[in-house]
């Protein structure tokens, strides 16, 4: 099976809709994020305080060219697809799926978080606006949106194995 490559804003699921698609169709699932940590031995903040946004981008686009091109569920940063050469790379190596959600279920799920150092200051202001001049890059990118808006996590991921069946994927599941 082609890899499945989740793109999306912070907080849309990439991460939990990535597990659970690698537990129902059998796959491996690899995070860009917890590579990067892996990789770097240090958190996604103190690669961005330490190096900045542009080296955590480098990195981001070396972990995504070294991804298989079968059998994996790959959830990736939301701000992979900025970089013209991340979008590139994505394409190639498998189908990208889209995980949209609005702005106002992301910023009730990443009230709590710290972690993301991007919404270090205003958090609402930052998702806001950080959404709305992505949004154009998300779906000029992906081969599939998903609309995830009020979905439980099971039935986003039902409707996304839907979706590849239709475009002949989902054989395995
Ligand atoms: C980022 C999203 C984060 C992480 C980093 C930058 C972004 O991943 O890669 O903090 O630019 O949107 P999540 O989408 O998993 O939060």
């Amino acid at each position: 099976m082609e890899t499945i490559i989740l793109i999306g804003f912070m907080g849309s699921g990439k991460s939990t809709i990535g597990r659970l698609l690698g537990e129902k169709l059998g796959q491996r699932v690899i995070d860009t994020d917890k590579e990067i940590v892996r990789q770097e031995g240090k958190s996604i903040s103190e690669i961005f305080a330490e190096f900045g946004e542009a080296r955590f981008r480098e990195l981001e686009t070396s972990v995504l060219k070294a991804l298989p091109e079968y059998d994996t569920i790959v959830a990736t940063g939301g701000g992979a697809p900025l970089k013209e050469m991340n979008r590139l790379v994505m394409k190639e190596k498998g189908i990208v799926i889209f995980l949209d959600a609005p702005a106002d279920e992301v910023l009730l799920r990443l009230r709590d978080d710290h972690s993301r150092p991007l919404l270090k200051g205003n958090k609402e202001k930052e998702i806001r606006e950080r959404l709305i001049s992505r949004m154009p890059i998300y779906l000029e990118t992906a081969d599939i949106r998903i609309d995830t808006s009020g979905k439980t996590p099971e039935k986003i991921t039902e409707e996304l194995i839907a979706s590849l069946k239709k475009r002949g994927q989902g054989h395995t599941c």
